[in-house]
């Protein structure tokens, strides 16, 4: 093969389920690409407790969660790294001598972190931990020396920010060789799918994610809820296709676009109850979803084997980035023994 394997980095904040956004933003794409390349996937607690310190009970079962997520989805913990980011305690020591190259203005200025800051509702009392934690996602990319990071548009002012983290310390301490990575933002700016009430992106905080544990009971009583087109209401009238939800998940998820094309004409022009749309995407949906679910409880029913994954992945990420640091203090001169 011709590709070039690449080391990626990627990860999630564990404080919840995942949930369909997920799914098609990222996890269906690191399925492919730890065929491809080394993959290392991060659950980043530390990161998590930014704005969820008083909350670790969350953030243990939120690992324990997107582990099996996880795994219901396909990734092969064989094949990907899966790691817990606090019990390898040298990505932290390379947060710390990271904050120490980079001006706090220039880490302030990050456009992502002030809109979470504002969506959140944390101005009042957002924690050091949650204005800096774009550094600690340095750390976690640059200590394994990560060429590839999937990220959506979002997040590529961090990709950014790290680029110049590594080169002030690799300038500052010129025996350091730290590697600048790359963002892979998949085509159209891998923007998050739309959560059910059509309002904002699929969130847990929001309330309108459809998640991949749910039951087909909670699938089909979701699909029932969706934001159609409030105009839209008797079957004759002409229907409205944008910020259709019904319609933009069937953009995403139906193999056929030519009928879902046939179906939006039909629907504009009159005659297209919203309950056919809805029964064909709840269709597609059930069908994507029973093998996750069904992979999901046959691990669910054995923590103590997925914990012990996670062990084992985490054993590796700490072997793989040991050196890394013992090179970093290294070129810094702080070797003292
Ligand atoms: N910020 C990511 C999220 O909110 C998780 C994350 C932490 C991450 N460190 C990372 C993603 C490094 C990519 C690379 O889910």
């Amino acid at each position: 093969m011709a590709t070039k394997r690449e080391i990626i980095l990627t990860g999630d904040r564990p404080t919840g389920k995942l949930h369909l956004g997920h799914y098609v933003g990222s996890l269906k794409s690191r399925v492919e690409l730890q065929h491809q390349h080394e993959q290392f996937i991060l659950l980043a607690d530390l990161q998590a407790m930014g704005d969820n310190a008083g909350e670790i009970e969350k953030i243990r079962q939120g690992v324990l969660d997107v582990a099996l997520d996880y795994l219901a989805v396909g990734i092969d913990f064989s094949l990907s790294t899966v790691y817990v980011q606090t019990a390898v305690p040298e990505i932290t020591e390379l947060m710390s001598f990271f904050l120490n190259v980079i001006g706090f203005g220039r880490v302030e200025r990050n456009p992502t972190v002030k809109t979470e800051i504002r969506q959140r509702g944390l101005d009042d009392g957002v924690t050091a931990g949650f204005v800096v934690y774009p550094v600690s996602q340095a750390a976690d990319i640059a200590a394994f020396k990560a060429t590839l990071v999937p990220v959506g548009e979002d997040q590529v002012p961090m990709i950014e920010l790290t680029n110049d983290i590594v080169g002030a310390f690799n300038r500052l301490y010129p025996e350091s060789t730290l590697v600048e990575c790359r963002a892979l933002v998949p085509k159209g700016g891998g923007s998050r799918l739309v959560g059910i009430d059509g309002k904002a992106k699929m969130s847990k905080s929001l309330g309108n994610a459809l998640y991949l544990a749910d039951s087909p009971n909670e699938i089909s009583k979701k699909v029932k809820q969706m934001y159609t087109d409030p105009q839209h209401l008797r079957v004759e009238d002409p229907g409205h296709i944008e910020g259709n939800v019904v319609f933009s998940y069937l953009d995403v998820f139906d193999p056929n676009q030519e009928e879902v094309a046939e179906l939006k004409a039909h629907y504009q022009r009159g005659g297209l109850g919203d309950g056919v749309v809805k029964k064909r995407l709840e269709e597609l949906l059930q069908e994507i979803l029973r093998p996750i679910r069904t992979r999901r409880e046959q691990y669910a029913a054995d923590p103590g084997a997925v914990i012990e994954l996670l062990k084992q992945g985490t054993a590796r990420a700490r072997e793989r980035v040991t050196p890394t640091l013992d090179e970093c203090k290294r070129a810094m001169g702080i070797n003292y023994f």
